[in-house]
């Protein structure tokens, strides 16, 4: 096992902006992750602290209250109060999880950015904004919209071109407008207030590249192309009404960047923990400015740069702080193929999950690493969600506890049995499920989640094996001897289960501790053959999962299939006007109302449908309509509706029709019959 270096371990996982709920891909990326990490660590009763919190600054939260008609502090509080019930909810155990309005926070990064300034670290710098003159202030990118330049869409944003995709600056914007106002930008000069990291570009290679060779290949591959190039000063400051204030003299007006303010998050928060709680946690300090700290961040991909580039040239910068020995970053999630999105609403929320699976959060923590996107972008479907729990959690683990524990209580009344005379299947068990701990602990020492979760199984199929091989049931008969020693052992298993599977499943692991009645566990004791001491009494075991069925799943399937159809509704867009038709062309069309007497399915046609239809002429007329799909024939039978009366007869699976009943065709394909609004006479003409 590699020397440990240090003493304690801050671990941070990305702050969520507080402008939406949480998802699975979020989960998946950074909480779970970080989650089984400092459980882990905890279970190694070393010093952990585990940081999190919601970033409650910037632009998107601005424009979304202004869509709301609600001011953004009151979209943080709404949204950081949903996600932070959804991380409880779920487990993720935060020692702390505050929010970047706190004052503690304001303050806190207010004296990190004067500190840089006073020192003459940051770059007064004057650029050319667009300004809005009748709203009297800058615009951020997305305040302006305007024609894209490439493909002509009217409605790009200041940052990009949703149509075509391409990265734009809102003066490439062919007839910008400020989304504030509507008016006309003007451009005028801005001050602000820029790191220079080009100075630390050098720094950042020799300590990156050269001393992390051991980052996840993903981020290392990342954060080389961006040392690659030249670094470019960045702006720590924008021109905008929310967010922390620039502590300098004549920067009314103007707030922190958010990327500025978001990671001393982690600083201030880690402050209010600890000056909340000083006998457990120490000072905030230790966990920031010891060098016998080792600090983690987890994030996903779109945050590696803020992370390996800005945030610790910002720390270097200032000078007092320890900077991150590892940044485990996770590639994207993808739901049912298609990349996760909220605004399209093509996620799996976390609140509406525990709606519809109450009281399994364990199983889709177990899926996302299963499926953890760790070295490149996976995907979460639902099939797999259920084969998954279906053929693992309850076909493995929960039949191996439930077989151990079942005939413990069939042949010893629920008590522990001591352990006999070892045989060689029992010896090579043992073996076994020892080797399992150095291999949990390899994977989890470098952050390789869905590994480790593999090899915790592994437990379990080694026991349903071991208990396959030995047939206690057999034995029973001629040997009860030897029945306790093989029941000896399932029990130690179950309870090296319930410890391996803490960082994982933390729920079903405390449940089954109780079903086992183990108190006092840690890490150590894994692999130990001695968790549970002969004579112990267990309590009443009942199953740890329960299958799946595929009503749950369709019903998920059909969620989803829904929110495309709304989200192809919403947008939907008008066939263009055909080309224009003179009155006389119209006049020659005969359109009628038709009474429908009858309406039948043609046989062996799925699209037909046969309609007679009193059109007042006393004859009654056969019309067939491709609409067998979306009406059953009794609905439409007594109905008025409107038809085409004089287009040639056809004939169409050997009946012939004679005329065409008009419908309206939906964007989805889908047909709706017209009808008149009042009644009206068979036969009369519609014009
Ligand atoms: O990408 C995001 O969701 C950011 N809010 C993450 C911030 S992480 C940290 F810097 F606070
Ligand atoms: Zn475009």
């Amino acid at each position: 096992m590699e020397e440990k270096k240090y003493k304690r371990t801050t671990v941070t996982a990305a702050l969520p902006y507080a402008n939406g709920g949480v998802h699975i891909g979020h989960l998946a990326g950074v909480y779970v992750p970080s989650d089984i990490y400092v459980r882990y660590l905890r279970l190694k009763k070393e010093e952990v602290i585990f940081i999190g919190g919601s970033d409650e600054h910037g632009v998107p939260i601005t424009l979304r209250a202004k869509k709301e008609g609600v001011t953004p502090q009151d979209v943080c509080d709404r949204y950081h109060k949903m996600i932070k019930d959804s991380f409880e909810d779920f487990g993720i155990s935060f020692d702390v999880y505050s929010r970047t309005t706190s004052e503690i926070h304001h303050k806190f990064a207010s004296d990190f950015f004067r500190k840089l300034y006073d020192e003459g670290k940051l770059v007064e710098k004057e650029s050319e904004q667009l300004y809005d003159e009748e709203a009297k202030q800058f615009l951020a990118d997305r305040y302006v919209m305007g024609e894209c330049p490439h493909c002509h869409n009217e409605n790009a944003y200041g940052d990009q071109c949703e149509k075509c995709g391409s990265d734009l600056s809102p003066m490439e914007l062919i007839n910008p407008h400020s989304t504030i106002s509507g008016s006309k930008p003007v451009v005028k000069t801005t001050k602000n207030w820029y790191l220079p990291l080009n100075d630390y570009q050098e720094w950042l290679k020799q300590w990156i590249l050269e001393e992390h060779k051991e980052w996840r290949p993903n981020v290392y591959g990342q954060c080389k192309s961006w040392l690659d190039m030249d670094l470019q000063p960045r702006a720590m400051t924008r021109d905008l009404n929310w967010g922390i204030p620039v502590p300098v003299e004549g920067a009314e007006g103007k707030v922190l960047y958010v990327w500025f303010d978001a990671p001393i998050g982690y600083i201030s928060n880690t402050k209010e923990l600890c000056d909340r709680e000083p006998e457990r946690f120490g000072t905030w300090q230790k966990w920031w400015q010891d060098p016998e700290s080792r600090l983690v961040h987890f994030i996903g991909k779109d945050n590696i740069v803020f992370h390996c580039v800005i945030f610790p040239s910002m720390l270097k910068a200032h000078g007092d702080y320890i900077l991150p020995d590892n940044v485990p970053s996770n590639e994207f999630l993808n739901l049912e193929n298609d990349k996760i999105s909220t605004s399209r609403n093509w996620a799996v929320w976390l609140h509406e999950y525990l709606v519809d699976f109450p009281n399994k959060q364990d199983v889709l923590r177990y899926v996302l690493t299963a499926n953890a996107p760790e070295t490149k972008d996976n995907n979460f479907t639902w099939k797999d969600f259920q084969e998954r729990n279906n053929s693992e959690l309850v076909a493995v683990y929960g039949n191996f506890v439930n077989r151990a524990l079942q005939l413990t209580w069939k042949y010893w009344n629920g008590v522990v049995p001591s352990c006999g005379d070892l045989q060689e299947v029992d010896r090579q068990t043992i073996q076994e499920f020892k080797d399992v701990k150095e291999k949990v602990e390899g994977y989890l020492d470098v952050f390789k989640f869905r590994e480790a979760q593999k090899e915790a199984m592994n437990l379990a199929r080694i026991g349903n094996r071991y208990i396959t091989e030995c047939e206690p049931w057999k034995v029973w008969k001629t040997d009860p001897k030897r029945v306790e020693t093989i029941l000896n052992i399932s029990l130690q298993l179950v309870a090296n289960l319930s410890i391996a599977f803490e960082p994982f499943l933390p729920f079903s692991s405390k449940e089954l501790r109780n079903m086992i009645g183990l108190d006092n566990y840690d890490w150590t004791q894994l692999g130990s053959t001695e968790i549970l001491a002969a004579g112990h009494q267990l309590s009443e075991p009942h199953l740890l999962f329960e299958k799946i069925e595929d009503e749950a799943i369709d019903a998920q399937l059909k969620k989803l299939e829904d929110t495309k159809k709304e989200n192809e509704a919403a947008n939907y867009v008008a066939e263009p006007i055909k080309k224009e038709v003179s009155f006389d062309d119209f006049e020659k069309m005969d359109i009628r109302v038709g009474h429908i007497v009858n309406c039948e399915k043609v046989k062996k046609s799925k699209k037909l449908l046969q309609f007679t239809i009193d059109d007042g002429s006393g004859t009654p007329r056969t019309i067939l309509s491709g609409i067998a799909a979306f009406y059953e024939p009794e609905q439409l039978i007594g109905k008025d509706v409107l038809f085409i009366a004089n287009f040639a007869p056809r004939k169409m699976m050997g009946i012939e029709s004679q005329g065409m009943i008009l419908s309206a065709v939906n964007f989805d394909g889908s047909l709706s019959v017209t009808t008149t609004l009042g009644e009206v006479k068979p036969g009369s003409q519609v014009g």
